[in-house]
């Protein structure tokens, strides 16, 4: 049967997704999937049986639009514990994943050709939605420390003089994606300043913040504002599981109403139940559990670098979360490698991939989270051995 034509109905907007099925290499570092060893799978079936057996009678009618209460009381009380962030349960909307967060204030906040700024290399998936809705993404020049501000307040000038219009600086200041650091306390403070003195907001990306298995926590940027200029998200993805898809947005009621209106109806309430009830008495002794875990398989990661690429490579010694940052000399072109790498049975994701201005390509993500200790160790043996077959190593 000749197949309906869509061709000339698609709206300027929707692009062509290139996503098809996830691949997967023999040895993934590719990926950025949490341990799934440690997911609570037991449980999270007991907790959403008790909560249905309470209240699942309430699932006949449509969840409130900001997502179910005690979820988002839970998630008020986890902030002002972990976060030292001053938040009611009203002050936060719950949202399919982080991500439907973070795109959702991209909606509110974004006419075509508006600026957006990022960390120089940035989470894909930000990126991406940014770009959906016609933002100029630029990136800002970062060190060990967290976004330079001298280099956020150029860029700002820079590019208020040419006549573009900032809208704000998105960060993930705590185990950043892709690059691994935790911005330090005094760098938060002058981000915000200085995005500050341009009336710039900022949105704070803490997705990762609970994968801490070494140092000491830094707080949000969230916790250091009372007048409203950050707007925070969080993600249940890390401490629980991607496939769970609960995240929250922290925001300004007159930020939130805007946002709520790219939302279609409330968050998936038969999900919230048992998020709920699970980590309203599990939820430290989990995360103690999984950051056990992470730490194994980073040491592991961390080890097999020094064996096998010893002095030919520099990398990130992340304190959490799930990636390792490998920096290869100048003039190493693991953009072009990555497909083949891949074919020889290690993945990875080249700098490129995760910087606005398309930087980066003697640089690697490399993800730690979801191989076994044994696999990350073979892993980072066999990618040295690739890059040794093909004279990656001599540039
Ligand atoms: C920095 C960052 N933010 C947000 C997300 C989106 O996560 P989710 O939508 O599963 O909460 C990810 C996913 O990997 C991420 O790395």
């Amino acid at each position: 049967m000749t197949q309906f034509n869509y061709n000339s109905l698609f709206a300027e907007r929707a692009p062509i997704t290139t996503r098809g099925a996830n691949r997967h290499a023999t040895y993934d570092f590719a990926v950025a999937y949490p341990d799934p060893d440690t997911l609570p799978l037991t449980g999270l079936a007991d907790a959403l049986r008790v909560a249905l057996e309470r209240e699942g009678r309430d699932l006949a009618y449509y969840p409130v639009s900001a997502g179910y209460p005690p979820l988002r009381e839970l998630v008020a009380e986890k902030l002002q514990r972990d976060r030292q962030m001053d938040v009611s349960p009203d002050d936060i909307i719950l949202t399919s994943g982080s991500g439907e967060a973070i795109n959702m204030l991209i909606q509110a906040l974004t006419n075509p050709g508006d600026v957006l700024l990022t960390e120089e290399y940035v989470y894909l998936g930000t990126m991406r939605q940014m770009r959906l809705w016609g933002a100029n993404v630029v990136g800002v020049k970062c060190d060990n420390e967290g976004i330079i501000p001298e280099a956020l307040d150029e860029t700002i000038r820079a590019q208020t003089a040419a006549g573009r219009r900032v809208k704000f600086l998105y960060t993930i200041p705590t185990f950043q994606n892709p690059l691994g650091w935790t911005m330090t306390l005094e760098r938060r403070r002058r981000t915000l300043e200085v995005c500050a003195s341009h009336g710039v907001p900022v949105m704070e990306d803490d997705c990762y913040v609970d994968l801490r298995f070494e140092g000491e926590d830094v707080t949000s940027m969230g916790s250091m504002d009372d007048s409203g200029q950050v707007l925070y998200v969080g993600s249940m993805s890390k401490i629980i599981a991607p496939g769970v898809r609960m995240g929250y947005m922290v925001a300004p009621e007159r930020v939130r109403e805007r946002a709520l209106s790219f939302k279609s109806g409330g968050v998936n309430q038969f999900a919230a139940l048992a998020i709920n009830e699970y980590l309203r008495s599990e939820m430290y002794e989990h995360i103690d559990e999984e950051n056990q875990a992470l730490r194994v398989k980073r040491d592991a990661m961390l080890a097999a670098l020094g064996e096998h690429f010893g002095n030919r490579a520099t990398w990130s010694r992340p304190e959490g979360g799930l990636y390792v940052w490998l920096t290869m000399p100048q003039g190493t072109d693991l953009a072009s490698f990555q497909e083949q790498s891949f074919r020889e049975g290690v993945g990875y994701y080249n700098g490129t991939m995760f910087s606005p201005e398309g930087n980066g390509a003697n640089m690697a993500r490399l993800c730690f989270g979801h191989p076994t200790a044994e696999t990350v160790s073979a892993g980072i043996a066999e990618l040295a051995n690739i890059f040794e077959r093909n004279g990656i190593f001599s540039g």
